[in-house]
């Protein structure tokens, strides 16, 4: 897109976001220039809350499907839009409604907590969700001592190890573009930046977390950064970050821990599609009543742990 044509994208994207009353929810794993243009960018657990609170009448979702239908769970009366309709989560669909209710009858006494990384249908037999950024406060308050945890192994191993005096029974799933680093590239760059504090999402295998200075949710790695008297970064999260990382600390510098670390989903959304969303007003993500009813409820247990 030429820069006139993008600025008159832009420009019609504000006049309709005042005409339908609408308000763009961005993640940080979303293109820069959806960044940019965004009313908010924040994790899976403030796009949640923004999305509980607007008083927007239409809320246009800059990231995958599970987050969209989360909005709308959360937030009944608005529109949810979301310009990419086939950026999923394949992490997300790693786990299905009936073989949690088959985990469930394996495991009587546990508690499901379900990372928000799920479908509705999956929510909707959890009793808690959690995101990255509240899982360890979350599964530590809960009265339950055992737990099934869905469906990042990963987060719920560094959650069982932050919280080792419950029971927690791990699901198998993970996310492709954060399980495939490997220990030995986080050795390799290390050595390569040995001033650089090391940074990374839990969403990677424990041999990786084990290795940072820092493991936390995206908006808590940019926290982090903001507080932090260090001049050098190795980012273990989806490359998207590093936007908002330039953007708020231009004279701190930021290697991506690994070139793959890249959400083809996350991606998928363009300043294109978001104007044709708005202009047409869909598509629409909905959830059936009867999912949303049980979804909400482990939703807004969720939002308590803040
Ligand atoms: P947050 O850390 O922002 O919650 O996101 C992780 C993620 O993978 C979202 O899909
Ligand atoms: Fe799913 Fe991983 Fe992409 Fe997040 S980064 S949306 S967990 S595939």
């Amino acid at each position: 897109m030429s820069s006139e044509t993008l600025s008159q994208t832009l420009a019609e994207i504000e006049e309709l976001k005042k005409k339908h009353q609408a308000i763009i929810l961005a993640h940080n794993y979303q293109n820069d220039e959806i960044q940019d243009l965004a009313d908010f960018v924040g994790d899976s657990l403030a796009l949640s809350q923004k999305a509980a609170q607007t008083d927007a009448k239409v809320i246009v979702f800059c990231g995958v499907h599970f987050m969209a239908e989360s909005a709308a769970i959360l937030a009944p009366d608005k529109t949810v839009l979301l310009p990419a309709p086939d950026a999923g989560c394949p992490m997300a669909d790693m786990a299905e409604p009936e073989e949690v209710l088959e985990w469930r009858k394996r495991y009587p006494n546990a508690a499901v907590v379900a990372y928000v990384n799920s479908s509705a249908a999956v929510k909707s037999v959890s009793d808690y969700c959690c995101t990255s950024a509240n899982a360890v406060k979350l599964v530590r308050n809960i009265p339950e001592s055992e737990i099934i945890f869905l469906p990042d192994q990963n987060l719920g191993r560094f959650v069982a190890q932050q919280v080792p005096e419950k029971t927690i029974h791990l699901w198998p799933g993970y996310c492709i573009t954060h399980h495939r680093i490997t220990p030995e590239e986080v050795i390799k760059i290390k050595n390569l930046y040995p001033q650089a504090e090391v940074l990374v999402h839990p969403e990677c295998r424990h041999e990786v977390t084990a290795l940072a200075d820092f493991v936390g949710s995206t908006s808590q790695i940019i926290q982090y950064v903001r507080q932090s008297q260090s001049s050098e970064f190795i980012i273990g999260t989806e490359m998207g970050i590093i936007h908002s990382l330039t953007k708020e600390n231009p004279s701190k510098r930021f290697y991506l821990m690994s070139p793959g670390l890249i959400c083809p989903n996350m991606k998928q959304t363009t300043v294109a599609k978001v104007l044709d969303s708005l202009r047409h007003l869909k598509p629409v993500i909905t959830v059936e009543p009867q999912i949303r009813e049980k979804a909400v409820a482990a939703l807004n247990r969720m939002l308590k742990y803040v």
